[in-house]
């Protein structure tokens, strides 16, 4: 299992003003902890509770059928294309770059054992857009169109691009090169899904898009490039057993939810900054800053009060950003709590050769990157405790789907025992809900002519 280490915290070694004592915090608040955590557990059947994402006895269908549809279009496709946005792209984009080989698309087939290379386009820029297109060879590429809601306008914009170029290059045949993951039953993806005669994956209802990367979203596009699917649900079946343990000692998730709290709350740590020591988790951040940004972000509580609340998710990649943000972390305002994510073994030991002895780099000589990677994640550690700067680290023992899957479920439980804590609604979203309707207006979709006067009088002064 993965682990958690939260010394990093301690007043007795950041200072009282950016710490605290774990053991009397841990005490203050288990009942609290548990009553959420039993509640969370009582609600997950219901209905509107948005908490089917914890429900993982619905997996096994969903995952019979994505298996046998990966193995039906086995060697038929180059490329998978996954259209796109927030959590319809994040969660696969996160675990397929962490659990393919590096440089995947670079490889080549046979290095890829025959599966087919993987793009992930979650943007509309019109140059890279049309770039990707162009570089594809569309009738070798599987398109899997994923939205939730089936009217995101900037997925189906591009769906709507994908579809035309696809269409005249097979003809009617185009078909076979789209599956859409979508609904069950609303949204207009799943009308013309079902018109025009695509594959579908339904998503659950009650699952919110950041999180709903266990779902057809995220395993989809990891079983179509041949990323052991079982070994996923098995991370997240053992993780959720341990972590519906309503006792704070023995739940990982609840430690770090609270941490962030009292941390937010209490010591002014407004920046939670995502910082794994790894290439190949990169993308995992870009995943925790959209599920933490949405579920905690709130303007008010569940009463109704103001309280502008959440703390602000911040990517960093170790060792990378050591040459960048470290100096801002260790004497900037003291107002980060940083997340470290460590793995204890790689899959390859790279040893540097003993070439120049006898200069001032002959030290590294015969070590490992692997040992020279952990010095530095230990290096920084300990300099940011110096510096008085709270740290918790987050151990994987290996990169792999298992424990892959138990990072981003732990971070999902995280999230929503922090959301409660806060006491806010963390599986809304209105806050980007306005932006989305001046748009609409903008573009001429019927029903938004006032707000197109609006936002058209607002652009003449901001
Ligand atoms: O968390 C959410 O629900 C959102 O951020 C969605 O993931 C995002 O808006 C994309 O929505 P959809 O899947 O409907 O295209």
């Amino acid at each position: 299992m993965i682990k958690f280490d939260h010394r990093g915290i301690e007043s007795k070694l950041v200072g009282e003003e950016n710490g605290i004592d774990t053991e009397k915090e841990f005490e203050n608040y288990k009942d609290r902890i548990s009553e959420i955590i039993t509640s969370l557990h009582n609600k997950k059947a219901g209905a509107g509770e948005w908490l089917q994402w914890m429900n993982l006895k619905y997996m096994e269908d969903t995952v019979w059928y994505i298996k046998e549809y990966a193995s039906m279009v086995e060697n038929r496709f180059d490329n998978i294309l996954v259209l796109g946005i927030g959590g319809s792209a994040l969660g696969g984009l996160a675990m397929t770059e962490a659990l393919l080989k590096p440089y995947w698309n670079y490889l080549s087939k046979e290095e890829r054992n025959n599966y087919p290379r993987i793009f992930f386009l979650d943007n509309i820029d019109p140059d890279c857009v049309k770039s990707l297109l162009n570089t594809l060879d569309l009738k070798k590429t599987l398109v899997n169109v994923i939205t939730k809601s089936g009217s995101t306008h900037e997925t189906m914009a591009q769906y709507m691009i994908v579809k035309d170029i696809l269409e005249q290059e097979l003809g009617d045949d185009y078909r076979k090169n789209i599956v859409a993951t979508t609904d069950k039953q609303t949204g207009v993806l799943r009308q013309l899904a079902d018109q025009e005669g695509y594959k579908t994956f339904v998503i659950p209802d009650d699952v919110g898009g950041r999180f709903s990367v266990f779902t057809a979203v995220g395993l989809l596009p990891l079983a179509l490039v041949g990323i052991d699917i079982d070994e996923v649900v098995q991370g997240i079946k053992d993780m959720d057993e341990r972590l519906k343990n309503p006792d704070i000692y023995n739940n990982i998730a609840a430690q770090n939810a609270l941490i962030h709290y009292l941390l937010n709350t209490q010591k002014g740590k407004t920046i939670t900054v995502i910082m794994p020591y790894s290439t190949r988790l990169q993308y995992i951040p870009d995943w925790f800053i959209h599920l933490w940004s949405e579920s905690l972000g709130k303007s008010s509580d569940n009463n109704g009060n103001t309280i502008n609340t959440g703390q602000t998710p911040l990517k960093a990649i170790g060792v990378t950003d050591q040459y960048s943000q470290m100096q801002l972390f260790n004497e900037g305002p003291n107002n980060k709590l940083i997340n470290f994510i460590k793995v204890e073994n790689f899959d390859n030991e790279l040893k540097v050769p003993n070439i120049f002895e006898y200069t001032g780099i002959g030290y590294l000589g015969g070590k490992s990157l692997n040992e020279l990677l952990d010095a530095e994640y230990e290096s920084t550690k300990v300099t940011l405790t110096d510096c008085s700067r709270p740290t918790v680290s987050i151990i994987l023992p290996k990169i792999n789907g298992y424990y892959i899957a138990q990072l981003l479920y732990m971070f999902e439980m995280q999230t929503a025992i922090t959301g409660a804590l806060y006491n806010v609604d963390t599986f809304s979203q209105n806050g980007v809900e306005q932006a989305k309707n001046y748009t609409y207006a903008l573009m001429g979709r019927a029903g938004y002519e006032e707000s197109a006067s609006e936002i058209k009088e607002k652009l003449t002064m901001v």
